[in-house]
């Protein structure tokens, strides 16, 4: 695995430095160790399986056999609350690949999922380690994407939610080949964002977008919220205008579409 991805990279510095294995607990634990030790920016962790894969608000992450399950270290120069830009940017890049190798219509579900038709295909864990300061030492940014799985390697009750590369395309992908093209994609948008062009990726994160336009129930620390999805705010949390009228700011929790609203899903580059 190692040599055809070595040989399918032509990236720069993403992906440069690779660890592989075969089952670990989790890539971001992994990747964490590793930046603590030092290791370069770029570095990329990857595992056929995972016995503690770790989602998003302290959930399990399934992590059988066939999926993509990987770890990136970076050091960006960014404030702890601009994390949210690599989760975007994530996204989009996910997307877009996506998008380019299969012709999927893939959409991005805020905060930090990537659905297709409504069933989640990847999740993006983005993970800040900070000095005693305050600043960023480095970023993990972990992006689980259900590859080559089969739906009955899920539990009965997420059959209907999930979806695969393998079930959309019925057939199995070259996971090598997808990461090289993810690496690839993710470096350009990284370097596009330390150049200060985040108003950009923003701008293409909104048009892949599934959840600003819908009616949205917001299940997070304050209860369930429902209301209409208006807008992202310059921290990347989403606003939510109420039934009354009100606007309500969401952080964090899990967002259900009631309605999608969106039918054009077009990247810009594809229009
Ligand atoms: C989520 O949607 O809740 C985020 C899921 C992130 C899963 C990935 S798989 C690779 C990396 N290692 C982990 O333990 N989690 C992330």
């Amino acid at each position: 695995m190692t040599k055809k991805i070595k040989q399918g990279l032509k990236t720069q510095f993403m992906g440069k430095k690779l660890f592989i294995f075969k089952n670990i607990h989790s890539t971001n634990d992994i990747a964490k160790e590793l930046a603590s030790k030092g290791i370069r920016a770029g570095t990329v962790v990857i595992s056929e399986q995972q016995s503690n894969g770790r989602g998003r608000l302290s959930r399990r992450w399934l992590s059988p056999a066939g999926g993509l399950w990987f770890s990136i270290i970076l050091k960006p120069k960014i404030e702890p609350n601009e994390l949210f830009k690599l989760t975007f940017l994530t996204a989009v890049v996910v997307v877009r690949t996506l998008r380019k190798k299969f012709k999927l219509n893939a959409q991005i579900k805020w905060p930090n999922d990537v659905l297709i038709n409504g069933k989640k295909i990847c999740g993006i864990l983005s993970e800040v380690i900070t000095s005693l300061s305050g600043l960023i030492n480095f970023v993990i940014v972990g992006i689980g994407i259900n590859a080559n799985i089969d739906l009955k390697s899920f539990p009965k009750h997420l059959q209907f939610s999930v979806t695969s590369i393998k079930n959309e395309l019925k057939k199995e992908i070259d996971r090598e080949d997808f990461l090289c093209a993810l690496l690839t994609e993710l470096e350009n948008y990284y370097y596009l964002l330390m150049h200060g062009s985040f108003d950009s990726i923003l701008e293409e994160w909104k048009g892949l977008n599934c959840t600003l336009d819908a009616y949205v129930e917001v299940e997070g620390l304050d209860g369930v919220i429902k209301g209409k999805a208006i807008d992202v705010d310059q921290d990347g949390a989403l606003m939510i205008k109420l039934e009354n009228g009100s606007m309500k700011r969401v952080i964090s929790g899990d967002v259900f579409l009631k309605r999608f609203y969106k039918t054009s899903l077009k990247t810009e580059s594809e229009k």
